[in-house]
């Protein structure tokens, strides 16, 4: 069966998703896009071969087998509520909506009910397989340390609130350390790395965010640290940001776009 995909949101990952199933890398039909720009999405839905349709999200549903959101937060409820309840999968890249529980149980209920599922790709981190894997048994402790130059930090609601110069630390600080429940809050602009290992994890609450301001560095670094019945792990990643959004990584993009390879795929490799 060929995967017929949908994407809601034509950004920096929206677009180098579509471009990807376009050259056969996910060997899937883009049959539609949907972005609330939409004299935009019209002008980039045209610049690919597979010439795949605008439509709102209630007619990209009905035309596709998988729902790619890469919107924002907000739209997370709205297009996964519309895709399981027409009874097509989803995939989710706003992740940090999935912090909140009631949404995250409502979206998993219709999922089971209409047989389908939820993707959530690694995104801007590396390790969560090992993660996964780690929490079959006990889990002592998760910390996500990330490390980003002051102009990665400026207006976060923590900054904002505490009056912190960013631009008066000469090496490397930390500002904050915390459950990811309250890292999301404070700094929403790490909110979905924190998420995606929350969830995979030992949950928001006991999960560790660290977040340290570094004028030695111009790439966003993340490292994680895991304990448990398995022993000890240490993942550490330097992203390039995206070259549309420098608020992503680009690796972000294209975990998404291994995420669907391996749900177009007979061969899974990975946990
Ligand atoms: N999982 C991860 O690790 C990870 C990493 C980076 C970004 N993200 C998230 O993925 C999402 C997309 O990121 P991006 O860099 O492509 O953002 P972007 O700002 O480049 O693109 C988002 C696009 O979605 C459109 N949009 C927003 N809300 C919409 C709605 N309700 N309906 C239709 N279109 C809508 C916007 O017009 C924009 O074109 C963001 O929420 C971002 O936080 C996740």
């Amino acid at each position: 069966m060929m995967f017929k995909i949908g994407i809601v949101g034509a950004g920096a990952i929206g677009k180098e998703i579509a471009r990807a199933i376009d050259d056969g890398t996910v060997p899937a039909r883009l049959v539609a896009l949907w972005d609330r720009k939409v004299d935009e999405a019209e002008e980039f839905a045209a610049s690919l071969a597979q010439k795949p349709k605008v439509l709102p999200l209630e007619d990209l549903v009905k035309e596709c087998n998988i729902v790619v959101e890469a919107a924002s937060q907000a739209a997370v409820r709205e297009v996964a509520i519309t895709a399981l309840s027409n009874s097509k999968s989803v995939m989710i890249m706003s992740v940090g909506a999935l912090s909140d529980k009631e949404l995250l149980e409502q979206i998993k209920a219709l999922a089971r009910e209409h047989h389908c599922s939820i993707y959530v790709p690694s995104g801007a981190i590396g390790g969560l397989d090992a993660v996964k894997s780690a929490s079959i048994k006990h889990v002592e402790c998760v910390t996500i340390t990330t490390r980003k130059p002051a102009r990665g930090l400026k207006g976060a609601p923590f900054v904002v609130r505490n009056n912190i110069d960013l631009d008066k630390f000469t090496v490397p600080t930390e500002i904050f350390s915390g459950p990811a429940a309250i890292a999301i809050k404070e700094f929403p602009a790490n909110v979905n790395v924190a998420a995606s290992l929350s969830l995979v994890g030992i949950g928001f609450e006991k999960t560790v965010v660290k977040v340290v301001v570094d004028p030695t560095i111009t790439r966003n670094v993340h490292e994680i640290h895991v304990k448990g019945d398995f022993g000890d792990f240490h993942a550490k990643i330097e992203n390039v940001p995206s070259a549309t959004n420098p608020r992503t990584s680009y690796l972000a993009a294209l975990s998404a776009i291994a995420t669907l390879k391996q749900v177009c795929e007979p061969l899974k490799i990975g946990t």
